[in-house]
């Protein structure tokens, strides 16, 4: 029966008949961004090298922990990309690629978390990585916090505790002032949804706690608050020297209501967690249904009031309008039903095609509803597509079909986003340079484009097919004909 919600629906999916053909062809805008992204912890290894040492970071102090990790794998050496910059970089020539996606790791460069003491090796470090970077003509996309907070700064409560807002800031200010001159694409934080969740809820990622509460709220609160500031730094003391641009970078699967004719599935999809973070930063404070569900939750769980903490009227203005485009990661669409007996459940639908890690299917189509979705619901931002990819597991197979098959038909679905929905993508970014450490399952699921080695002592990187496969969507700038 069609109602409101089809109404509200049918503005994120083809209509046209056109616009349903399974395949696009035509280019991306001449300046579009094509990379691949990494994350310190997860390539680097050099886990104590250089005065990193003191101190650590949580994801130092949770791999060490027996159990939390599969097959005890750790960060220790990882891809060895800190003694291995130079195969890294030969690696992005061989992509092709016109911008690199990397973290900087905050213990590196504040062992303790503060301005105390700044290690000028780890500077140097990245320093040198921005150098051979540019010298490859490619441009760095660099990003602030993907996960390895100092663990002096956990000590002291961490994401919970609101003073690590100002920490944050100086340390944001560290870069911005020593990375700047050499940096035009900054992202704050990665996936803040995860901190919040896998971090401090579920406990299965570093600092791995598991407190399903207020905290979530309190962490998130922080973070939002704390990208706010260093947005500030940024644009009050480097913007007009440097020039660049500085966002944040918010995880989101596309949520596609079971039945979209039907209002409580409906409901249940548009009740996603994209608006969490994004909302206070694109739209101004967080969203009315963000606030309602949340107190919902909370009255139901016993509670008086809602857990959510709430943001003053000054707040809510210095937060909102802090991004210069919209970071997005996103990997697989989710169905979502609420049924008349389970309650809102996600599921899975039987068609899709499956990968290597237990969460992602293969879902091009909901690529570019979200792109849609985001494109209404935040006021028309540029986007950057900062991560998108898929696993393998198992035997090595360098002949990754299904990766091709992936980011063809997901790259297609980012086209027909900018040429058909008008929707302003600026930059797609793989996931993932090289197959790393996927935090809690270790090694055994491998999202590169470049295959690892860890049984030779070198970890070697070897091209799987899948690199001359993207090479060419890149050097195309689209689809030919
Ligand atoms: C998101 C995270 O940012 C990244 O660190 C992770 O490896 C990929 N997704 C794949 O799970």
């Amino acid at each position: 029966v069609p109602s409101a919600s089809k109404v509200v629906w049918e503005k994120f999916t083809p209509q046209k008949k056109f616009d349903r053909q399974m395949y696009h062809y035509g280019n991306f805008s001449q300046n579009f961004l094509w990379g691949v992204s990494s994350s310190a912890y997860q390539i680097e290894g050099g886990w104590n090298a250089d005065g990193k040492g003191p101190s650590l970071s949580i994801w130092d102090k949770f791999t060490h922990t027996p159990g939390n990790i599969l097959q005890h794998d750790t960060g220790d050496i990882a891809c060895n990309s800190y003694n291995k910059m130079e195969d890294d970089i030969a690696a992005l020539k061989k992509v092709k690629v016109s911008h690199y996606r990397f973290s900087v790791s905050w213990p590196r460069i504040l062992p303790d978390g503060t301005t105390e003491y700044i290690n000028q090796a780890g500077l140097n470090y990245y320093k040198k990585l921005l150098d051979s970077l540019i010298a490859a003509n490619i441009q760095p996309q660099v990003t602030l916090y993907h996960w390895d907070l100092p663990q002096a700064l956990q000590d002291v409560g961490g994401w919970e505790n609101e003073t690590i807002i100002e920490r944050f800031r100086d340390y944001a200010d560290i870069l911005f002032e020593n990375l700047g001159p050499k940096v035009q694409l900054w992202i704050t934080f990665n996936e803040p949804f995860i901190i919040a969740i896998l971090g401090h809820v579920q406990g299965t990622h570093a600092p791995g706690i598991d407190r399903p509460d207020t905290l979530p709220y309190i962490v998130s609160h922080n973070i939002i608050k704390a990208h706010a500031e260093a947005w500030h730094v940024y644009n009050d003391k480097y913007r007009a020297s440097q020039n660049g641009m500085v966002s944040i970078t918010v995880n989101a699967d596309w949520a596609e209501p079971r039945n979209p004719y039907k209002q409580e599935d409906y409901d249940a999809a548009r009740s996603f967690y994209l608006g969490w973070y994004a909302h206070p930063i694109f739209n101004g404070d967080y969203s009315p249904l963000m606030k309602r569900s949340v107190l919902e939750q909370s009255l139901a769980g016993g509670l008086t009031k809602s857990r959510l903490p709430e943001f003053t009227p000054e707040e809510i203005k210095r937060i909102n309008g802090t991004y210069d485009y919209f970071g997005l990661n996103h990997y697989c669409t989710k169905s979502w039903t609420n049924s008349c007996y389970r309650g809102v459940v996600l599921l899975r639908d039987r068609t899709w095609l499956e990968s290597g890690s237990h969460w992602l299917t293969m879902t091009p189509f909901g690529l570019r509803r979200l792109l849609k979705f985001i494109k209404h619901e935040f006021g028309n931002p540029p986007i950057i597509i900062t991560e998108n990819g898929v696993s393998e597991n198992g035997p090595v197979d360098l002949n990754d079909v299904h990766r091709k098959y992936f980011y063809e038909k997901y790259i297609n679905q980012v086209l027909k986003a900018y040429l058909l929905d008008d929707v302003n993508v600026i930059g797609y970014t793989a996931w993932s340079l090289l197959d790393n450490l996927e935090w809690a399952v270790g090694y055994t699921e491998r999202f590169g484009l470049f295959y690892v080695n860890r049984s030779d002592p070198d970890l070697s990187r070897t091209p799987k097919a899948s690199v001359s496969f993207y090479s060419s969507i890149i050097s195309c700038n689209g689809f030919p004909d």
